[in-house]
């Protein structure tokens, strides 16, 4: 019965009209943009210290905090001159209490981030959210939000996160979500959703995960769920659902505290009675009667679909060597699909020529595709260890949670039983530690660029620990994960062994992860895990910029608690001129003392990486040492990087 239904979608499929959401409106100015978001401002009761104080109409929205702005054409013919819109409102955790359906979408329309997530904010979502065609991300989860979803987010064709988690929303999760085919992402549990899961989420192909715990979803699950092939995580936990569980390809599955969930395996009871589905019980006899007429028809389609199925995955190890026709296997990116093929061809098969680094858990190479574009995709080792496998989840799903400027960008990834492979943004110059290593390179990262790297790194890692919803630990800070561009900006890259830990605790480590040398020394004697082992890693490396290579055994005095001899002078990257103006003394000072207090042996004595990138930007810091360069001794450094934490 459950084939039927599948095939049942398949055929609603080529019947469903497609949504327009071209519009012809000349888009509100940005002045129009403001009063939209002072007038929302006025109608808050409340928001945490002064945080929206610089919402005032003295100064451009694009000023104020929590706001960004983008040059966007005028709509339609793609003439006339680019004007500045806002483009993002980031006020995640502000204290903001008050209605969110006071804020005028119609008047946002180029919004494309939109992240209110922890805040006291009620009322229902406005269905004006339609209005904002380009949203990729939107985050409303842990507020007071009641009514429905409303059915025009179908117009957010490219909403990419929709995370509407802990809120009080009731009624149906509605089809119109269908037409989100970019989601890659939709959280909405603990919410109090009714009625059944609907069918469309078939269509959302890219789906890497669906979590609609906690809510009073009843009926079946859609069949048609087996078809995506992204879908890692799946939480149907706590609700009242039914029936047999469709085969998910995802490897995280839960569906706990359920009424009658029935499957072979997940732990469930086995489906021994033929399973007719709830859902269509109440459907009309005539229905039934013509869906058993082509029964025997439609069990053969099927066969053959399932049978190809499986042929093709055998055949994808082989592509390696044969190239397949069709983009069964498409990864998203921004502007569209990159083909499966596509990587083949231009890297011819994964060519060793084309490859550009080999990492703890892949091969990196260069793609670059007849269009002009350029990635890196890195193609994972053998995949039969369950650690690899491990590891290719924990890069996915930490990369396309996270968005920071000084965080590599995933664009798509391929997951096959057999070939897996992720698709990235290509950072010009490769690792830190090639250049540290060529002499040639070295040279040209002047004090100032050195600088700059090191609070790049600080500045990621700050966000990855205090402002993401639960702090991740990177686990693998080292020279060789950093990544610089042309302008030698930073990018903190492979993911792989990140994990999250609940808010404030810290979590026992099953397995060693991390490379010697850059390994906090806690880590390996009681293998608890805490954002203090980054801290520690990152001091290793701000070292290695000012030194020009790995620290080594200048580390050694702070386990010994011996006293560290030498001259700071002595230490510094020979390659380069020494720091000639008093800023360049100043700022190659405070990267060092930054580090030393990074490397202590006590993680408490630590500082947080947001003190450390405080520190590191305060432009009107009092000089930690009054003293010229040549005169401070490392013995200085030790005693003085205390200070650090009180910047
Ligand atoms: C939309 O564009 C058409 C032609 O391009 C024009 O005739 C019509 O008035 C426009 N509608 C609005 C609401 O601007
Ligand atoms: C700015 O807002 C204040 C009150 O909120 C109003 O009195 C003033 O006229 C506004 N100024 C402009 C230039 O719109
Ligand atoms: C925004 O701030 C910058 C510097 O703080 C200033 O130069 C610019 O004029 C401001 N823009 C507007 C539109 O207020
Ligand atoms: C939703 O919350 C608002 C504000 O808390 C309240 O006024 C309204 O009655 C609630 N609506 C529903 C349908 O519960
Ligand atoms: C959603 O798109 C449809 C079709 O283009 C349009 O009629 C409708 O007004 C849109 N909804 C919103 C809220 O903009
Ligand atoms: C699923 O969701 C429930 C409740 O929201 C949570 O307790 C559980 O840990 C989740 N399971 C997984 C595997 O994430």
């Amino acid at each position: 019965m459950s084939l039927l239904l599948a095939l049942e979608l398949l055929l609603s499929l080529l019947a469903l009209p497609r949504l327009s959401s071209t519009s012809n409106s000349t888009h509100p100015s940005l002045d129009r943009q403001a009063e939209a978001l002072l007038q929302w401002k006025s109608s808050l009761s409340s928001w945490s210290f002064d945080f929206l104080d610089s919402w005032t109409n003295r100064s451009s929205p694009c000023n104020w905090s929590g706001v960004a702005c983008s040059n966007a054409m005028p709509p339609g013919s793609g003439r006339g001159h680019p004007a500045l819109v806002v483009w993002e409102i980031w006020l995640p955790d502000c204290g903001l209490v008050g209605r969110l359906d006071r804020l005028h979408f119609a008047d946002l329309p180029h919004l494309v981030y939109l992240n209110l997530g922890h805040n006291s904010l009620s009322g229902p979502i406005p269905s004006s959210i339609g209005a904002v065609a380009d949203l990729t991300h939107l985050d409303l989860s842990n507020n007071g939000l009641n009514g429905s979803i409303p059915t025009s987010l179908g117009n957010c064709t490219k909403l990419r996160t929709l995370a509407l988690a802990s809120n009080q929303i009731t009624g149906l999760l509605p089809p119109e979500i269908g037409y989100c085919r970019s989601l890659l992402s939709l959280l909405a549990s603990d919410n109090l959703l009714t009625g059944q899961i609907p069918q469309e989420l078939g269509y959302l192909s890219n789906l890497n995960e669906l979590d609609l715990s906690r809510n009073s979803l009843s009926g079946t699950i859609p069949v048609i769920l087996y078809k995506l092939n992204y879908l890692f995580r799946v939480n149907l936990s706590y609700n009242s659902l039914g029936g047999k569980v469709p085969s998910f390809t995802g490897s995280w599955i839960d569906l706990d505290h359920n009424k009658d969930l029935c499957d072979d395996s997940y732990g469930l009871t086995p489906c021994d009675t033929p399973n007719i589905d709830m859902e269509h019980k109440s459907r009309k006899h005539s229905r039934m009667v013509l869906l058993a007429f082509f029964a025997p028809f439609s069990f053969a389609c099927l066969s053959i679909a399932s049978i190809t199925v499986v042929c093709w995955r055998k055949k994808c190890v082989k592509s390696k060597s044969k190239r397949k026709s069709g983009d069964v296997l498409s990864i998203w990116n921004f502007d569209g699909k990159i083909a499966f093929e596509d990587i083949l061809t231009a890297t011819e098969n994964f060519d060793e020529k084309y490859c550009i680094g080999v990492g703890g858990y892949g091969t990196v190479f260069r793609v670059e595709l007849e269009s002009g574009a350029v990635f890196a995709v890195k193609l994972l080792h053998s995949m039969e260890e369950f650690s690899a496998e491990e590891t290719f989840h924990a890069e996915i799903e930490v990369l396309t949670k996270i968005r920071h400027r000084c965080i590599v960008k995933l664009y798509g990834f391929c997951s096959h039983s057999q070939c897996k492979f992720l698709v990235y943004d290509l950072i010009e110059r490769g690792s830190l530690s090639s250049i540290l290593h060529e002499q040639e390179l070295a040279k040209e990262l002047n004090w100032t660029n050195r600088i700059t790297i090191v609070t790049d790194i600080a500045q990621a890692l700050a966000y990855l620990h205090h402002d993401c919803d639960d702090p991740i630990v990177h686990r693998d800070i080292k020279s060789s994960n950093i990544l610089l561009n042309l302008d030698y900006k930073a990018y903190v890259s492979d993911f792989g062994m990140a994990r999250k830990l609940k808010h404030g605790c810290s979590s026992w480590s099953t397995i060693f992860a991390g490379t010697c040398g850059y390994i906090a020394p806690e880590l390996s004697s009681t293998m608890v895990l805490t954002e203090k082992c980054d801290v520690y890693s990152f001091g290793v490396v701000a070292l290695e910029v000012v030194m020009g290579k790995h620290p080594g055994d200048l580390l050694l005095p702070f386990f010994c608690r011996t006293e560290q001899p030498g001259k700071f002078n002595d230490i510094l990257d020979r390659r380069i001129a020494a720091p000639s103006t008093i800023h360049e003394e100043k700022d190659a000072i405070l990267v060092a003392l930054v580090a030393f207090a990074c490397l202590q042996v006590n993680p408490k004595s630590r500082p947080t990486m947001q003190q450390v990138y405080q520190a590191l930007t305060n432009r009107n810091r009092p000089a930690f040492m009054p003293r010229p360069l040549h005169e401070i001794s490392l013995q200085d450094l030790h005693d003085y990087c205390g200070t650090i934490k009180n910047i």
